[in-house]
């Protein structure tokens, strides 16, 4: 007998609470089988299979007969409960087809809105005088300014090809480790981790990598590619899903026919070689947020539209991304494509129309 190592144990008077943080259930324990549950822990091998609390503590999953071996983590407890806590959330019903998509995602957005949203309250709390700013006046020829500002997230894409010289340049602004910046480096700098990107990286450890999902590129058979970024290439490490991109992605299926994705996935053990405080979690989302923001930025200039999302089952991407032993992570999702340029697809404004989808 073993006690599950996916626990935690909340104090809560009179009684406690035993959470299994990765299959997303929690039992309320009173004194009794708290008790109970410290003698077993002390020693599982008291385990009696004629005593009613141990037999609904190994029913409950908290007692386990199997062994459950934890996944490497180089970072205390406290981070591996959140990680593993937020992984693969479940939930009652996936959207399977846009039309249900869109009349749940309205049900909840009218449920959200039916409780006031909390104020955005900087000009209440701070009221000293205020220093105005020349109003912005960037050049209309500035291509970032452009692509800053015609940025935005759309749910409506034709569908339609990208060619290849787009895909070879938004991988490389993106991800590539920049050729022009070889010699822009001085003798601080430890070996081998000289090379940079067009974002920022903690460390300079360029943790986070990325996995192309392609649907529709000319040139570019369909599947998945995970991107060097040392030699600008891609290689095909899986086939295309079996199932539609919607069901992948939390049942938005307004992006189905998106012709690109990335997956950005941070490489763990990377930081917890140099950063073994579980703050450096939080890092592995800030260098995911700078590179998506550089994706949208760079697929703009290119006169494409973008789309992004956390929302996802995180085993079936680890299968699909071929990630097999924990050490690397899939944190978030970024495509783009031809848009009409709609924030909402046609499926959405149908329905609050009041038209029947
Ligand atoms: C961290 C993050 C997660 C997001 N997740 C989703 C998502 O799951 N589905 C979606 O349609 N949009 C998603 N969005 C897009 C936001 O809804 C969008 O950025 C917001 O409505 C503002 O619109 P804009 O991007 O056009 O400025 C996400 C944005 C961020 C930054």
């Amino acid at each position: 007998m073993q006690i599950n190592p996916y626990l935690f144990i909340l104090p809560r008077t009179p009684g406690q609470i035993v959470w299994n943080y990765k299959d997303h259930t929690q039992h309320e324990l009173d004194l009794d089988y708290s008790s109970r549950l410290a003698q077993l822990i002390h020693n599982p091998e008291l385990y009696d299979n004629d005593n009613i609390i141990d037999t609904q503590l190994l029913n409950a999953g908290i007692l386990t007969t199997s062994t459950i071996n934890s996944p490497a983590w180089g970072w205390d407890e406290l981070s591996k409960i959140y990680h593993i806590g937020t992984r693969n959330i479940p939930c009652e019903h996936i959207p399977k087809n846009i039309h249900e998509w869109a009349r749940q995602y309205l049900e909840h957005c009218n449920e959200v809105l039916a409780s006031s949203a909390p104020a955005h309250d900087m000009a209440d709390r701070i009221t000293g005088g205020r220093i105005a700013l020349p109003s912005p006046s960037a050049p209309k020829d500035d291509s970032l300014s452009n692509a800053l500002i015609r940025r935005k997230t759309c749910r409506s894409f034709t569908g339609s090809p990208i060619r290849l010289r787009d895909v070879g340049s938004l991988l490389y602004l993106t991800l590539g480790y920049l050729r022009e910046r070889e010699d822009d480096c001085d003798d601080s700098i430890a070996e081998g981790l000289d090379v940079r990107r067009s974002s920022p990286s903690g460390g300079g450890l360029n943790a986070c990598e990325g996995y192309l999902l392609i649907q529709n590129v000319e040139d570019l058979a369909p599947g998945v590619y995970a991107y060097h970024p040392a030699e600008h290439a891609l290689s095909l490490i899986n086939r295309s899903p079996d199932t539609a991109l919607g069901n992948l992605l939390g049942g938005q299926h307004f992006i189905n026919n998106l012709p690109l994705g990335l997956f950005i996935t941070a490489r763990f053990d990377r930081l917890w070689w140099k950063y073994p405080h579980s703050r450096a979690y939080r890092m592995a989302f800030v260098e995911a947020g700078h590179l998506s923001q550089t994706f949208q930025l760079a697929a703009t200039a290119l006169g494409m539209n973008t789309w992004l999302t956390g929302a996802f089952t995180d085993d079936q991407i680890d299968t699909l991304l071929q990630l097999e032993n924990g050490n690397e992570q899939p944190l978030f999702f970024v495509g783009c494509g031809e848009s009409d340029g709609q924030a909402m697809c046609q499926e959405m404004r149908d329905l609050l129309r009041g038209t029947p989808a």
